[in-house]
Order: C-alpha cells, then sequence, then structure tokens
C-alpha cells in the first residue's frame, strides 16, 4: 500500500508549504499530494478557497492579486509556495500528486507537467492529477492522455466507482468516511486503484490494506511508513 503525504508532511510541518514537502521527501515518501488553485494567473499551492485559516491574510485566494498573495505567511514564516516552486523542490525524487481545486487549473498543470519533464527530471508517470471536479479533471485528461486521473469523491455514490471508470480514470479517490469492502471490490473490477484520504491512524490503515486498498494520503507519513504491517510500494 503507498504512502501519501497528504499536503506534504501536513501533521509535522505547516500544510502545503516546502518545508512540509521538503520534510516529506526527508521521511522517504514515495508520493506526495498537494492542492492546486489559480489566481492572477499563478497556480499556487494551497487547499481553502479562503485564506484567513492557513496564513495571515484575508478573503478568497483567487480574488487576489500574486504581489499580495507573495507577502503571506503560510505558517513557520513559509510563503504560499507555486506549483512550480513545489515541483523544483522535488525534481522527480518521488511521485507528486496535484489535487485541481476548482476551475482554470487544468491548462496550467498541463503546461508546468510538460515543462517539468524537460527541465526537472520528472517522468510521465510520476504525476497523478486528481479532483473532486469532475469537468476539471476531464478537461486535463484530454490536455494530458498519457497522465494518470484521480477521481476524488467526498460520499458514497449508488453507482460506486462508476465515475471513475466514466473519466477513464487510474484510481478512485475516495474519503475514509465513505469506503467500505464492497467499494474496494467494484473499484478493483473495473480496473481502478483505490487510494483512501485522510488516514492518520494505524489501525485505520491497516484495516484499508486488509481490504485491498492501494494507497493512502496521510498527515503523519512518518508514522505510517515505520509500520511494517502495511506493505508499503
Ligand atoms: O487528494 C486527497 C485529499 O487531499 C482530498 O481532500 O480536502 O484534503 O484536499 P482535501
Ligand atoms: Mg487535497
Amino acid at each position: 500500500m503507498q504512502i501519501i503525504a497528504h499536503r506534504g508532511a501536513s501533521g509535522l510541518a505547516p500544510e502545503n508549504t516546502l518545508k512540509a514537502i521538503r520534510l516529506a521527501l526527508k521521511l522517504g515518501a514515495p508520493a506526495i499530494e498537494i492542492d492546486v488553485q489559480q489566481a492572477d494567473g499563478e497556480l499556487w499551492v494551497f487547499h481553502d478557497r479562503r485564506l484567513d485559516r492557513c496564513t495571515n491574510g484575508h478573503g478568497v485566494l483567487s480574488r487576489q492579486s500574486a504581489a499580495y498573495l507573495q507577502g503571506l505567511d503560510a505558517g513557520d514564516g513559509e510563503p504560499i509556495p507555486l506549483l512550480w516552486h513545489v515541483m523544483a523542490a522535488i525534481k522527480g525524487e518521488c511521485e507528486l500528486h496535484i489535487e485541481l481545486k476548482g476551475i482554470e487549473t487544468a491548462e496550467g498543470v498541463a503546461d508546468l507537467t510538460r515543462r517539468a519533464e524537460v527541465e526537472l527530471g520528472f517522468m510521465a508517470d510520476q504525476w497523478l492529477v486528481s479532483s473532486f471536479h469532475h469537468p476539471e479533471l476531464a478537461r486535463f485528461g484530454a490536455l494530458r492522455p498519457e497522465i494518470r486521473l484521480g477521481a476524488l469523491i467526498a460520499n458514497r455514490p449508488l453507482a460506486l466507482s462508476h465515475a471513475a471508470e466514466a473519466l477513464n480514470a487510474w484510481s478512485l479517490n475516495c474519503d475514509l468516511d465513505f469506503v467500505d469492502e464492497a467499494l474496494v471490490k467494484d473499484a478493483h473490477d473495473r480496473g481502478l486503484k483505490v487510494l483512501i484520504y485522510t488516514v492518520d491512524q494505524l489501525e485505520d490503515a491497516r484495516q484499508l490494506h486488509e481490504w485491498g486498498v492501494d494507497g493512502i494520503f496521510t498527515n503523519r507519513p512518518d508514522l505510517m511508513l515505520k509500520d511494517t504491517q502495511l506493505g508499503q510500494h
């Protein structure tokens, strides 16, 4: 089961900052997940719609200028990084899972992934691009059909993992609150991998491993990578 550092090693450093990314790399995480939003023509690595919880700024991120966003403190004096800065910190040393938050991200992520493959040593199979916004994910898939897609869901649909299959996704990325063995089996029967967020307790991780889940997003990669029962790869 793959251990994916959620928003970097975000249980140990401010989420989605370069500090959290570097710590996840140092811990040996095989994959790192980040959230990406667009503002003022740039792609920013940030989870919330609003700036208030994670920075000393205010308001909706997508409505701010680059000059304002660059000056904010996202924790421990760390700035909100641009997607390119995160890519440059990783340089193909592990997989990067890029979650598209909302619209106007697909084109920019397609361009930067291409550029990072030329300039930073990434391989196309080291990306996994995911989103709850399935139309935006489909737009990305049309731009870069060789990159794996993760269809995010935060519920338990009547049609189980049908939406992920319809998107031609590589994985179904599901909330821990809604996963059960039948959903895992349904996804596997359709040829999909199953990745579960956000798993910070070992007892949950072990249960998911027993069900055959392929990967977990965790804020505590340190704990999960140490556990010998999880069969990491
Ligand atoms: O990509 C998995 C997980 O990050 C999705 O939810 O809200 O943490 O971005 P969220
Ligand atoms: Mg996310």
